[in-house]
């Protein structure tokens, strides 16, 4: 361990998002979404695939985020949680539904707008820096059942209508913005889906050029009229490496970087289409091309910063056919005898991060940050409410300590936001028992719970982390 320490500005906090914590789906004027159409037992990824599309919401079923963590009437209680731990930074999403119900209106949701006002405006009071994506994987349920999605150019359209609306509205309260999670997603359900239907892979290229021209529009609405505000991409991260150093292995383990992780953050940072796309398309067969009109928007539009979310990783081989048995976030690929692998079969590794970070520093020269890292578990809650979660704090201090060397390495890292600061819940799983959080929620799988917080052994372990600016980690 270097003897470098972190910069005195870092921005140490935690990160959720609305469809994962807010609830109150249908109070204050707000509009359904695609993720309010999913009930317990499936997930994010079955709404990508297209196996959660019944419009109706169904009476008897049991709908985990229209209530999640009802941050929506705790949002005080919970922001006064994080300033007892020292969060210079606090990463949510605005639910674009709560804005523009159907995402078509002529005016916003005025409910809407001033719900977000008081939240920005609590974190402020104890000067804690709010980082705001503008959507979380939530779309106002219109867009996707009667406008089709993303492969609607008038997606487009009606983003940066949402985007003038929410830059105009909180200025002054936010500065950092991020306009849509893990936009790679969009492709990594490649990896679900073998051998996926043409039609599947000619939308997932287009609505993702799509989301890259959206995104690129708020940042040029950005620069062009809200010089303060900073805005980034966010990129759900992994690392593949190659299962042997057979020279096939790492090519395949270059390949799948490429295409899960470098496509999407050399649109974004570079303004511009990867010399490997090409081929990525030709391979996919899709016919996909990128409009003409859209070259100089995309360039215009690079984003000021780069941020990812960070879990596992996995690896790639030439040498068997066997099943993929090492999972992770939105990857999948066979498991590294050299590390170790959380409840969830999510590999653990440390040194990863600090690769990975080198990786994107090296390519990009922009700050970035790590806006999600973290292990979901299981917590017990003792007889005395106390809860002992020393298997999250042995994750974190290895990440921050990984972090801590990749800033020694000359990496500008300038913001670590934890996943699920408060237990929230979870999005590939739906369940509440996979808990990230520093703060326990009282709350379980099937919605049965009192809402209470409780501070785990973590918060305070983390309080002393940013207290010290990552210097005592023990
Ligand atoms: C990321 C998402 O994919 O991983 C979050 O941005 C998600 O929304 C997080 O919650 C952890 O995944 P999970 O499935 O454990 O909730």
């Amino acid at each position: 361990m270097s003897d470098f320490r972190v910069p005195e500005n870092f921005l140490w906090g935690g990160a959720i998002s609305a469809n994962q914590a807010e609830g109150a789906y249908r109070e204050g004027g707000r509009g359904i979404s695609n993720i309010d159409l999913i009930p317990h037992g499936s997930s994010r990824m079955d709404v990508k695939l297209g196996k959660v599309s019944d419009p109706e919401l169904q009476t008897d079923a049991f709908y985990p985020s229209h209530e999640a963590i009802d941050f929506y009437h705790h949002y005080k209680e919970d922001i006064a949680l994080f300033a007892e731990m020292g969060f210079k930074m606090f990463r949510m999403s605005i639910s674009w539904s709560r804005i523009f119900p159907k995402g078509i209106e002529e005016e916003p949701n005025r409910e809407g707008i001033e719900f977000y006002r008081n939240v920005f405006t609590e974190l402020r009071k104890y000067d804690i820096e709010p980082l705001v994506t503008m959507c979380h994987y939530d779309t106002p349920l219109y867009l996707e059942e009667v406008l089709g999605g993303w492969t609607n150019r008038q997606l487009v359209d009606a983003f940066e209508k949402y985007a003038k609306v929410i830059f105009e509205e909180y200025k002054g309260l936010v500065r950092y913005w991020l306009t849509f999670n893990e936009i790679n997603s969009q492709l990594m359900m490649k990896n679900f889906v073998p051998n996926a239907p043409k039609q599947m892979l000619e939308n997932a290229y287009a609505g993702l050029h799509n989301q890259f021209v959206a995104s690129a529009r708020a940042v040029k609405l950005a620069h062009e009229q809200y010089p303060e505000y900073v805005v980034g991409c966010m990129i759900a991260g992994m690392t593949t490496y190659p299962l042997t150093c057979d020279p096939q292995d790492v090519l395949r383990a270059q390949h799948k970087m490429q295409e899960d992780f470098y496509y999407s953050g050399d649109v974004m940072i570079r303004g511009h289409y990867p010399v490997f796309a090409k081929r990525m398309w030709r391979e996919d067969g899709v016919s996909f091309e990128v409009p003409e009109e859209d070259l100089e928007i995309l360039k215009e539009g690079r984003a000021d910063f780069f941020s990812f979310s960070y879990y596992s990783t996995s690896c790639e081989t030439t040498h068997t056919d066997a099943p993929k048995d090492g999972a992770g976030n939105l990857v999948l690929g066979y498991k590294n005898p050299y590390i170790q692998y959380s409840d969830w079969g999510w590999g653990m590794d440390a040194d990863g991060l600090r690769y990975i970070l080198n990786e994107i520093y090296g390519r990009y020269q922009v700050p970035i940050m790590i806006v999600e890292n973290g292990l979901g578990a299981i917590d017990t809650v003792e007889a005395d409410g106390s809860i002992h979660d020393d298997y999250r704090i042995a994750y974190l201090k290895d990440h921050v300590r990984a972090m801590s060397e990749a800033i020694d390495d000359g990496v500008e890292l300038i913001a670590f936001t934890p996943w699920g600061c408060i237990d929230l819940v979870s999005a590939s799983t739906g369940e509440m028992r996979k808990r990230y959080g520093f703060i326990y929620v009282d709350m379980d799988d099937d919605g049965n719970g009192s809402m209470e917080r409780s501070r785990k052994d973590s918060f305070y372990w983390y309080k002393k982390v940013i207290a010290s600016n990552g210097e005592e980690l023990e």
